[in-house]
């Protein structure tokens, strides 16, 4: 006999994981079903900044206490470019809005930790190590899922299916090719993202742009700081020691007279593409596309986290309309209104992206504009206040979930 749930969801990323947990806080059913092992997930490092309606929708779901106590909340950003720091001050450009520095990793774990304790939501609600998970009856809308998990082959009737397996899931490819549309741009650079046990050198991020390439500096804790360089797309991270990372950092941050980067024990390293990418529509019958599995913006703006949670935000909130309410209109609407948000967010990301980094290809000329541009950002309030009101985060989607 085939076990049946109402939503099957692909992928315990923040997505899938969210989308359990607002769905199981409405008696709705699902199953989530993990590629990878528990401690894979819980040990990516990836985002850091959470746009308030993001927070305000962790707290909505449940998960939200350690995240009131290890939070930190910041008021503006530094922009470093020319010999030169600005603050782009989010009290006095956007009052009453900011972000939050806490970690994707603890987002996931608070997550992880509140659905396995869920005694209500049933045997295997959340599988890791599942593999050659495929899908059947979309075309008749009674999907069903094929998978393997602890080495037996296993089927999973679905009222709905949700993709929320990221960029390199499967659930994308499911769409019949005449209903899909991608549109990719591949940035010819990468990030070098380095975490140290060391304590941050600044209160607030900076965002440096340098001759020798973009540098970040950011931070998970008062012990913990987060660092990107721009290196180019096809680098070896072997090229890269703890020695040459600290001396790169110092180069392209340290260019604002008497400002030191303290240095300390680096714990993790890795390389991350840098790609603009969306897949339309986010809907084919009873499947449904959330987060990364339908769109990747370059993380120089800090959202990719943030629009994966907007997604889920609206999808939870929609099938529960359906579910409660018999209504089919925020299904109906779910795409088109997820798809306007995310290409206002790819712009910025792209526009910030292209900021901040210097393409090999640059000539002086373009580099000369790119600096007047970030002068443009410091003497005019209009400008400053343009990207504050994107970084902070677009108002949220429909009603809170
Ligand atoms: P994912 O986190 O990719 O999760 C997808 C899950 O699906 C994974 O667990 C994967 O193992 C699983 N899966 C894949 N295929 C299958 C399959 N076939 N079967 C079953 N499971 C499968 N965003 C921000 O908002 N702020 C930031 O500051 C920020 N910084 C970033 C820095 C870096 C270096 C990177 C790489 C990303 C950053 N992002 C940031 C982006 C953010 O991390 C992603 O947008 C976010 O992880 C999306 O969540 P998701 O659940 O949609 O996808
Ligand atoms: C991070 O802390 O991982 C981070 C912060 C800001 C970004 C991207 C990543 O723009």
């Amino acid at each position: 006999m085939t076990a049946r749930v109402a939503v099957g969801i692909i992928g315990a990323g923040p997505s899938g994981l969210l989308l359990a947990q607002l769905l199981a806080r409405r008696g709705i059913s699902s199953r989530v079903l993990e590629r990878s092992s528990r401690e894979h997930v819980e040990g990516r490092v990836r985002a850091g900044v959470l746009e308030q309606p993001t927070v305000d929708t962790l707290h909505a779901a449940g998960v939200g206490e350690r995240l009131a106590r290890e939070g930190i909340v910041h008021h503006g950003i530094e922009l470093r470019f020319a010999g030169a720091a600005q603050r782009i001050d989010f009290s006095a450009l956007v009052p009453g809005r900011n972000i939050t520095v806490y970690g994707q990793r603890e987002v996931v774990r608070d997550l992880i930790a509140t659905r396995l304790g869920d005694a209500a939501a049933g045997p295997e609600h959340l599988c890791f190590e599942v593999s050659d998970v495929e899908v059947a009856g979309l075309g008749d809308d009674q999907p069903v899922l094929s998978f393997t998990h602890a080495g037996r082959r296993q089927q999973l009737g679905c009222d709905w299916v949700v993709g929320c397996d990221g960029y390199h899931g499967v659930s994308r490819h499911w769409f019949p090719a005449q209903m899909s549309q991608a549109f990719e741009h591949v940035f010819p650079f990468a990030w070098l993202g380095v975490l140290a046990a060391v304590a941050p050198s600044t209160e607030e991020l900076i965002y440096a742009r340098h001759e020798r390439g973009f540098a970040l500096h950011s931070m998970r804790s008062p012990e913990l700081s987060r660092f990107y360089l721009q290196v180019p797309a096809d680098e070896d991270l072997a090229s890269w020691s703890d020695a040459r990372i600290w001396q790169e950092l110092r180069t392209r941050l340290e260019t604002v007279p008497g400002w030191r980067l303290e240095s300390g024990p680096i714990l993790e390293k890795g390389l991350a593409a840098m790609r603009s990418f969306v897949h339309e529509p986010m809907r084919y019958r009873r499947l449904l596309l959330a987060g990364d599995a339908a769109h990747i913006v370059p993380a120089t703006g800090a959202k990719g986290l943030n629009l994966a949670v907007a997604d889920v935000r609206l999808l939870g909130a929609a099938l529960a309309d359906w579910y409660e309410r018999g209504s089919a209109t925020g299904l109906d609407e779910y795409s088109a209104a997820c798809l306007q948000r995310v290409w206002r967010v790819q712009q910025f990301s792209c526009w910030m992206t292209r900021l901040l980094h210097v393409l090999p290809t640059d000539d002086a000329f373009e580099r000369r504009l790119q600096v007047a541009q970030l002068e443009a950002i410091a003497q005019s309030q209009a400008a400053a206040t343009m990207l504050a009101e994107n970084y902070v985060g677009l108002p949220p989607p429909g009603p809170s979930s």
